[in-house]
Parts: C-alpha cells; structure tokens; sequence
C-alpha cells in the first residue's frame, strides 16, 4: 500500500472508530431491585415530564414558541406526538421533517423526548390515519357497532390495516435508529394512544365476527389455569365454567365482559404485531396508555379493551413485546389507579397525569415515585401551564432533579416511601394520619398544616418522598406533611438530634440552616412547609 493511501486508510478507521464511540447507548429497561428503571445514556433517569397537546408539535414555528416554557418548567423530557398522516400523507413516502425539528430542538433545548405513535387509534378513533387510508374504507375497514354502523375507527381484524401501520411504524423506527444514533434523545415511544372500543363492547364487523367464534389461544387459557391471572379475568373464567377449552362466548359467555376480554386480545396481537417490527429495527422501550373507567361505566361506556389493569393478561400475553402498561389519569383517585398499575412486573410511568396547572401535581408525583417506583411523571397539554418559571410543577421538578440520583437507588425498594392523602373519585380527601415503620422508627405523617390556618390550606395537595439513608437518618423532602417518631419497638422515646434544610448539587448535599428550635417545634415534630418544595435531612435518636 503506498504510503498517501495508508494514511487515508488509517484516517478512516479512526473515523469510524471515533464515530461509533460517539453512538450512545439504546435507552433501555433493566432491572433494580424488585422494580426496573429507566436507563438512558448508560444511567438511571427519572423522567420529569410533560406531554403537548395534540396538536403543538404539528408545527415547528408553533414549538419554537414553546421550548423556553419547557425548559422553564425544569421538565427534563418531552412526550411528543407523531402523527401518521404527517409522516406518510402519501402512501410509501415519507417525510420525517417535522421529527428531525423536534429531535434538534429538543436537543438544543436540554430535554429528552418519548414519542407518541398516534398511527391506527387516537382515543379510540383513526383521526391520524392519513387521507389515503381513511378514505378507501374497501381497503383499510371500519369497526362495526351491532346495529352494523360504522366508525373512524379501523377494525383491528384487519390485515391490510395492521400492515400499513406497521410499514409506517417501521418506517419512522428506522429513521430514529440513525437520526437519533448519535444523542439517543428518544427514550420510550408509546405505541398508539388511549386503545379501547366505543359504543359497544366488541367491533361487530364481519371480520371481527369471525374471529368471535373462534377458539380462546390456548396461552390465555395456560394463564387461567395457573391460577395468577387478574381476578376480574379469572372471575369471567369461572362464571362459565372454568372451561379447558372454547370459544370466546364459550368459556367467558357472550355479554360485555366476554367481548371485552375477546377484543382486548385482538388488539393486543395488533399492538404486538406493530411493536415487535419496530423493536426488531430500533429497540427502545415501548408501553400502550390507557384511558380509565368511571365508576360503574360498562365496557363501551368506557373505551373497552383497553390496557386497564383487569385486562393486564390479554395485553401481557397477547403484546409481549410491550414494556409496561400505563394509565392516563385524569380522575381524582391517583392512589387507586396508580396502586392499580403497580403490580409485581409492571414498571410504573403515567404519561398523562392530568392537565398541567391542576392542583395535587406534586403531591401525586411524589406518592408515585416514592411509594410506588413510578419512573416518571407527565402532565398533559404541559405548554398551557400559567407562569411557567413560578409554577409549583416547576418547584417541584428543580427538587426531583436535584434529588433524582438519590432517588434512583431507592427506587422500589422499602427504604423509600412516598405519602400522600388518598382522593376518592368524588374528590373527597382521607386525612387520616398515615403510620409507617422504617428503621427502627415508626414515623406518623399529617398532611394537615399544623401552623397554618385550615381554610389556608389544601391539604389534599400535601405530598412528601421519606428515604431513609442510615440507621437512623432519613431525608423528608415535599410541601405541607408535618412528622412525629416513636421507636418501633416502643422501647423509649425517639427524638430529633439533629434536622438541616438544604439541597443536593450533583449528588452532593449542601447544607442551610440547622432547623432545631421553633422550626422543629423544638425537636417535636419535622415540617415541610405548605407551598413550597423542601429538603430536610434529619437524624433520629432514642433516650
Ligand atoms: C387523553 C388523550 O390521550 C390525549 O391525547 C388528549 O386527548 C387528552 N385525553 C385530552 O384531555
């Protein structure tokens, strides 16, 4: 080899060499404890979120508009929706502007991104089908109701819709493993939005009659007979006769209940069928969203079929390729729903946490994280917040993010605990006092102020993370939760020897004041102020 073309050899393989040490890590899932964390850039993340409404990132010029309110926000990831018709609005051509924009700004602007595939189904219906598949309905088939109406809604018993979603979903999986390589600024993409049939429990289209009668797969029939599937799923089961094998009507019966469980596995498998093709090209993490159920609403009342907790099962066994199953929880009952979609094995995110600015964020923020590992947390329409940079969310995700690593070892295990006061459906608060052991100690929490006047507070937006981080110190950081100690074993009092405000700076603590005087009720009880987030580290004693 001459002497020029060696060195140009040379040149190139350390280019190269150089150029894949450049290529970050493929965010990924993995293991801690009894829970899984997110990790991304070779590092746990907690993610500090918010999600746009539908339409903002349909325009780069509207998003320029909105970033410094992100960044304001102190988010540190962007749920960010892609829509099918925008990438493919004809069929086979692809046009991946608007995702590059977002991926550069969102870059430019410190924050991560998890993508929304809003392709076959947005809140039940096919909106963001592009024009080419809505209307040639010959080819691309609508759902059914019984009275054999139909919807925008793409029946998921068809072939020729799951393919072209999936060619889509593919196409946009392929462009992100090499646009993004290099940052990894995607970390989760959620496949379709908010599932779940309408009108009726099932689709009644002749396709989906078909599929009605034919036999339960017998992986879902395994499940049952194990014993460990959910207890609405197993309570369908024995109603009609714990059946070894059957059709759909056969073995759950033929009202709601059974055409559910019958629909939640057909969208699972399209789900699956879809999530697996992207996986194969890009394999980021991926989950499904559910819309929630009111109280004694009926499958069809409700989005039926949907990734709801009773259904877990048929989406596990139908869709293995999906991570995690989360709920978007606009009710007022966050303890019930988010302690719903904490079973062992479900990784814990909500992707839309009711709307941005709505009162009791932070409080459920940090039961969710503390008590239950949840690995983000995301309001909706995150841009149409009020007063960004004062905002309590902004508050409270400078607190997280200064906290996040100490958090991210905790995650899952006894030694955090997050507390708030449970909110039923109607609104109505449980103030009760909350009693937990940790340590040697067994710590009382009241989210009612006791130096504030009642009607000047909200007690039901009090929230707090407890870590215990020695035998007998604990780090108490939220807004309006005030606590006592008692020894666990009640051998003697337990007191406060020492309580110190201040903050973490890169996983280092740096100390404020030394709070044992009128702050501490002198050594009575610890406080977070109502209002504003605070961090407290405090070691405990017995006498
Ligand atoms: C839930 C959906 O998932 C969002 O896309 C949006 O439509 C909100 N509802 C509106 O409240």
């Amino acid at each position: 080899m001459k002497r020029s073309a060696w060195i140009l050899a040379a040149m190139c393989s350390a280019f190269m060499h150089l150029s894949a040490g450049f290529a970050k890590d493929i965010p990924q899932l993995s293991p801690h404890g009894d829970a899984r964390r997110l990790i991304v850039d070779g590092k746990p993340f907690l993610i500090l979120g918010g999600e746009l409404g539908n339409s903002s990132a349909s325009s780069v010029a509207y998003m320029d508009e909105i970033w410094p309110v992100l960044v304001a926000l102190n988010l540190n990831t962007v749920l960010a929706p892609v829509s099918w018709e925008l990438i493919e609005p004809q069929e086979g051509v692809f046009d991946f502007s608007l995702v590059d924009a977002l991926l550069k700004r969102a870059g430019a602007h410190d924050q991560r991104l998890v993508l929304l595939w809003f392709g076959s189904w947005k809140n039940s219906m096919s909106s963001y089908a592009p024009p080419w598949v809505k209307r040639d309905p010959r080819r691309f088939p609508r759902a059914q109701t019984e009275d054999g109406r139909s919807h925008e809604i793409l029946t998921a018993f068809s072939g020729e819709n799951l393919n072209a979603d999936r060619k889509a979903f593919v196409a946009l999986m392929r462009h992100l493993a090499t646009a993004d390589k290099k940052d990894r600024t995607v970390v989760m993409v959620q496949v379709e939005n908010e599932i779940g049939m309408i009108e009726n429990a099932r689709d009644h289209h002749p396709l989906a009659n078909a599929a009605w009668s034919e036999a339960v797969p017998q992986a879902v029939l395994d499940a049952l007979a194990s014993g460990e599937t959910a207890e609405e799923l197993a309570a369908a089961w024995s109603a009609h006769g714990r059946k070894k094998s059957g059709s759909w009507t056969e073995v759950f019966g033929g009202g709601d209940r059974g055409e559910e469980i019958f629909m939640a596995w057909a969208y699972a498998r399209y789900v699956e069928a879809i999530t697996r093709a992207g996986k194969d090209i890009y394999d980021l993490p991926m989950f499904v969203n559910a819309a929630l159920i009111r109280p004694n609403h009926r499958p069809g009342q409700y989005p039926s079929a949907g990734p709801l907790p009773h259904l877990r099962d048929l989406w596990r066994l139908g869709a293995p390729s999906i991570d995690f199953l989360a709920p978007d929880i606009y009710f007022p009952n966050f303890v019930e729903w988010t302690t719903r979609y904490a079973w062992p094995g479900n990784m814990l995110f909500i992707p839309e946490a009711n709307r941005a600015g709505a009162a009791g964020a932070q409080a459920n923020a940090l039961f969710a994280i503390g008590e239950l590992g949840a690995v983000g947390f995301s309001p909706f329409s995150i841009e149409s917040i009020e007063d960004p940079e004062t905002a309590p969310l902004a508050d409270l995700y400078a607190g997280l993010a200064s906290l996040s690593p100490l958090i991210l070892d905790h995650l899952g295990a006894n030694t955090m605990k997050g507390l708030r006061a449970p909110v039923n459906f109607d609104g109505d608060a449980d103030l009760a006092l909350q009693t937990f052991a940790m340590g040697g100690y067994r710590i009382t929490a009241t989210f009612i102020d006791p130096w504030t006047q009642r009607e000047e507070q909200a007690p039901e937006a009090h929230g707090a993370i407890v870590i215990q981080q020695g035998e007998e110190e604990f780090l108490f950081a939220g807004a309006g939760v005030t606590l006592t100690f008692e020894t666990a074993d009640g051998e003697g009092p337990a007191g406060i020897e020492s309580a110190d405000e201040g903050r973490y700076e890169n996983g280092a603590w740096i100390p404020g004041r030394r709070l044992n005087g009128d702050q501490t009720h002198q050594g009575r009880h610890i406080r977070l102020e109502p209002g504003a987030f605070a961090i407290q580290r405090v070691k405990l004693y017995r006498y």
